[in-house]
Order: C-alpha cells, then sequence, then structure tokens
C-alpha cells in the first residue's frame, strides 16, 4: 500500500497497490526519453502562451523550471520520486516540486498519449539519422576493401559449392549494394516518422485554442498528423524501423557468416586480427571469430523485437491502449544493438587480411571454369545445350582420371568435340573467367572498377 498523490488520484479513493506501481511503471527504461520529453514541453507551453492559454510569467517560470531539470538529469542529480510512473509523470512532478501552482498548467491541452508519440518520434528521428550515418561509414570501409582487393580472385559459391571465378572485389560490393536499399528504406521510414502529433491529446484533440502548426514549425516537423486517433494508437513507424534494421542485420549477419566460415582452417581464406578475435578457455590453440557470430546472434534478437511490436499491435482496439507502452524495449533495444553492431563491423573489416593464393588457387579448383568452355563452343557455333553436355562428359573425364580443366591436351579436347582448337585454353584460365564477365553488373575488373569510380563520383558530389 502506498499513499502517494497520483496526478490523476482525483477520482480514486484508494491508493495504488505499491506492486501495481511496479508493474505499470516505464520510467526505468523510458527515461532515456528525458530530453526530447522536456523539448516538447517547452515549445509547448511557449504555444500555450502565444495563445493566451497562460500568462508570460507562467511561460517564464515553466521554461527555467524545465531548464533546470534538464541540467539536473544531465549532470546527474536528478533523482526520479519513486512513484513517477514514466518520464512524462516524472519531470511534471519535478516541475510543480520546484515551481509550484504554474508547474500544472503545463499539461493543458495535451496527454500522456500525444505526448509520448511526439517523444519517440523526435527520439527515433535523431536515431535513424545516426543509423544512416553508420550505414554510410560501413559502405565506405567495403569501397576500400573492394580496391585493396581489385586483383583479388576467388572462388564464387551457389550451394555453397564452388560455382565461378570471380572477384573479392565485386563480393564486397555485393555488401555495398544492400546497404544502399538499407539506407533508403530508413530515410523513407523517416519521413513517417517525422510527423508531429501533439494537439491529438488523449484521443479526440482539444476544445482549447491551440496551434499544432507552430509547435510542428518549432520542433523542425515538416507536417502534422491528420487524425488524432490515428495519432495516438500509431506505432507503424516503429515496426517499420525495426523491420528495417532486421534486414540490415540480416545483410551484416551474412557478411559475418562467410566471414566466420572463410576463417577456418577449412577455408583459410581470411584472417581476422588477434586484436578482433577471442580465445577458448579450455583449448590453448583456439582463435575464435567471436565478433561476426554475436553479429549473427544478435540478429536474432531483433527478429524477435519485430515480432513483439507486430503483435503487441495485432487486434488492439482503438485508440490508446497500455500495451502500447510495451512498444518501448524492443524498439530501443534495436536501435542499441544495431549501433553497435554497424560500429563493430566497420572497424573489424580493417581488421582482416585476405589469403589471396589460397583464394586463388582455390578459384580454379573444382572445375569452376566448365560454364567458360560452353561459353567458347557457343561462339563456334554449338547450341549450348550441345555444349553443356560436352563440357558435362570432359568433367565427367577429369573427375575419374584426377584431372583439372587446366591440363587437358589438345587431344584430349578433341576426343569429346572435333572443333576444339588452342583458344580453348584462355577459356579455361581464371583471370580470364573473370574478365569475359564484361557486362555492367559483372565481375570483370573493368566493370568492377567501373562501379568503384561511380561510386567515387557520388561520393564527391555528396
Ligand atoms: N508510459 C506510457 C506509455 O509509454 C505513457 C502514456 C500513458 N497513457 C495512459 N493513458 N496511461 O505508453
Amino acid at each position: 500500500m502506498t499513499t502517494h498523490k497520483k496526478p490523476w488520484g482525483g477520482r480514486f479513493k484508494d491508493s495504488t497497490e505499491r506492486q501495481v506501481e511496479e508493474f505499470t511503471a516505464s520510467i526505468n527504461f523510458d527515461k532515456r526519453l528525458y530530453r526530447y520529453d522536456i523539448k516538447g514541453s517547452v515549445v509547448h507551453c511557449k504555444m500555450l502562451a502565444k495563445q493566451g492559454i497562460i500568462s508570460s510569467g507562467e511561460e517564464k517560470s515553466i521554461i527555467s523550471g524545465l531548464d533546470n531539470i534538464l541540467e539536473d538529469i544531465e549532470t546527474e542529480n536528478f533523482s526520479y520520486s519513486v512513484d513517477s510512473e514514466d518520464i512524462h509523470m516524472a519531470v511534471e512532478k519535478a516541475l510543480i516540486d520546484r515551481i509550484g501552482e504554474a508547474g500544472g498548467k503545463l499539461h493543458t491541452g495535451r496527454s500522456r498519449n500525444d505526448q509520448v508519440s511526439l517523444d519517440m518520434r523526435l527520439y527515433l528521428r535523431d536515431e535513424v539519422t545516426t543509423v544512416i550515418g553508420l550505414i554510410g561509414i560501413l559502405k565506405g570501409c567495403l569501397v576500400e576493401l573492394a580496391k585493396n582487393e581489385i586483383d583479388t580472385i576467388m572462388p564464387g559459391y551457389t550451394h555453397l559449392q564452388k560455382a565461378q571465378p570471380i572477384l573479392l572485389a565485386h563480393y564486397f560490393l555485393a555488401y555495398r549494394e544492400m546497404l544502399i536499399r538499407d539506407g533508403d528504406r530508413l530515410k523513407e521510414c523517416h519521413k513517417r516518422i517525422n510527423v508531429m502529433p501533439l494537439g491529438s491529446a488523449a484521443l479526440a484533440g482539444t476544445g482549447l485554442p491551440i496551434d499544432r502548426e507552430y509547435v510542428a514549425e518549432s520542433l523542425d516537423f515538416p507536417e502534422i498528423t491528420k487524425n488524432s486517433m490515428d495519432a495516438v494508437s500509431d506505432r507503424d513507424f516503429i515496426a517499420e524501423f525495426i523491420f528495417n534494421a532486421s534486414l540490415l542485420m540480416m545483410h551484416m549477419s551474412r557478411f559475418c557468416e562467410d566471414l566466420i566460415i572463410w576463417s577456418s582452417e577449412e577455408f583459410d581464406f581470411v584472417r581476422i586480427s588477434d586484436s578482433f578475435t577471442t580465445g577458448s578457455s579450455i583449448m590453448p590453440q583456439k582463435k575464435n571469430p567471436d565478433v561476426p557470430e554475436l553479429i549473427r546472434g544478435k540478429t536474432g534478437r531483433i527478429y524477435g523485437n519485430l515480432v513483439a511490436i507486430l503483435t503487441v499491435m495485432k487486434g488492439l482496439p482503438m485508440t490508446y491502449d497500455r500495451d502500447l507502452q510495451e512498444d518501448k524495449e524492443p524498439l530501443f533495444d534495436t536501435v542499441d544493438t544495431l549501433k553497435g553492431c554497424l560500429h563493430i563491423l566497420a572497424a573489424m573489416t580493417k581488421n582482416l587480411t585476405f589469403n589471396r593464393e589460397k583464394m586463388l588457387k582455390e578459384a580454379a579448383k573444382g572445375f569452376s571454369t566448365a560454364t567458360d568452355i560452353a561459353e567458347y563452343l557457343v561462339i563456334k557455333g554449338v547450341p549450348f545445350r550441345d555444349a553443356h553436355e560436352i563440357v558435362g562428359r570432359i568433367v565427367a573425364y577429369c573427375i575419374e582420371k584426377g584431372r583439372d580443366l587446366q591440363s587437358l591436351t589438345m587431344e584430349e579436347f578433341r576426343s569429346f568435340y572435333e572443333g576444339f582448337d588452342n583458344l580453348v585454353y584462355d577459356f579455361v584460365s581464371v583471370e580470364n573467367s573473370v574478365n569475359a564477365r564484361n557486362i555492367p553488373g559483372g565481375t570483370s575488373k573493368e566493370m568492377v572498377l567501373k562501379r568503384i569510380e561511380e561510386i567515387e563520383k557520388e561520393m564527391q558530389e555528396k
């Protein structure tokens, strides 16, 4: 049992049970919104004064009280009172404690329902901008890797089976393409976050003569929400952000998975520097790729957060329901995790050394230029299906004899098809195979260099 007085205490005879207070409180996690909550309140207060709803004396005292609270929170001199349910009530209570009666006027024409939406939008708007910046940094790291490895040939895989030789640079730029889409999606999502909900009040708007456009302009929102009921119950922008984060994590997780496989002794394509790996507490010889493994693992957490917000929203009756408070932890966790992963992945890219010889050696194995020989036959006028069949028989022959395509004699080639000539040897080399893919989007050195040039030009224009 407690007897703390609540801002909404008027209609209640009994005070709130302690365990109910604890159960319903969000202060432990929503206190991170303090800066946005105060920023919104300052503008709301200025608007109330401008509209003559409060006096200019009250305005001054509210704003100086809020400034004071902000400073105390930032310098860690603020103690959240035990009965403050959430950040909105904590700030309001502190304000009333400090400036008295005028503090009680701040909440005029406003509800926590539109206030919390405003805070979340202000917060996420900033975080999205930060995330877009971090994506830009990671994109830059991938371009650096591509430039460093422009001559590195490696086996390209499908089904994790050797398929065709590719440039390692082409591989890095593939990830960069994914990150471009991730950035675009976040910019789109930013538009829908960037809408000002205050004035929707509890659900129906307010009867007081407030000025919503003024609030929007002062807080740098290009538009205001058009329906008060939608505004207080909408969390689409949060679900959308977490979905975008999920795709971004999925991309990082795939990159990490490759690095994990490639750093195994069996592949030995890449070495992750000691400073970015960890040891085993029992096996002295071990060097483990924990950083990429954790990024891969944390992707699961973000998917969980997406399912959480979608499930919280499903079937909620209009309009605000307390369930909506459950939007915060999944969102905050997503933002923190995502930023952490983007930071460390960018740093890790600078700590990779590629085993170029091994990659090249492996690229030549596994009959990876079989398609090139088929394409050579096509140029000679053989229908592709027949060419496929001929080369298939050559590969079977090589497997049986333990040979590779490069070592076959002209006589051997001709035993499969009379029309073979010396030109075929150009088609079995991995360098030529890579450079033959000289069409836009292909892996030839010329095309990859062209793409890098394009990217650098875009970067300069920015
Ligand atoms: N802490 C609440 C939340 O995060 C703020 C809104 C409370 N509104 C209410 N009607 N109880 O959703």
